[in-house]
């Protein structure tokens, strides 16, 4: 098979994985839509343009952090202080439910071992 073949196959696969393994873990679904575009799906982030999220500060210490996080991105107290030439966009658009799951998600997966975060814990912080 040629490279370009092997290269679509893996894409259709892909795109055919993923939202099936989305559906059930609402904060997956959630990365996938609104941060993988740039921290990735694996959570490798892009060098010098945003950061990995394995191991990271705000997935492993207070549940405020990252939900500060989530909803001023890089206005968020503390943020702003890296190499990243990108900006990280607030997403308080989204319901409590969404912030709650996708910070659970952050929060363990990628290596970290925050916890999770539940809505309450988002609805106290706005
Ligand atoms: C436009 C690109 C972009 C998008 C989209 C984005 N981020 Fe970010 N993120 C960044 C950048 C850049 C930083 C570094 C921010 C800073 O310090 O100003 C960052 C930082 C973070 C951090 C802090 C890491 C630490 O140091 O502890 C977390 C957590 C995080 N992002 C999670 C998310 C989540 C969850 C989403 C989706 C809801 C998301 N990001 C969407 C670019 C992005």
């Amino acid at each position: 098979m040629k490279v370009t073949n092997l290269v679509a196959a893996a894409a259709l696969a892909a795109a055919a994985a993923g939202p099936s393994l989305s559906q059930d873990n609402p904060g997956k679904a959630g990365y996938e839509a609104h941060c993988a575009v740039c921290h990735q799906y694996d959570g490798g982030g892009v060098p010098f343009m945003q950061p990995e999220l394995f191991a990271r500060p705000r997935a492993n210490g207070p549940k405020g952090g990252v939900i500060d996080m989530i909803m001023l991105g890089s206005k968020a107290p503390g943020a702003g202080q890296g190499e990243y030439s990108n900006e990280m966009p607030g997403f308080d658009f989204l319901s409590n439910e969404e912030i709650a799951a996708i910070a659970t998600y952050v929060r363990t997966n990628f290596e970290n071992n925050g916890g999770p975060v539940t809505a309450d814990d988002v609805k106290s912080r706005r």
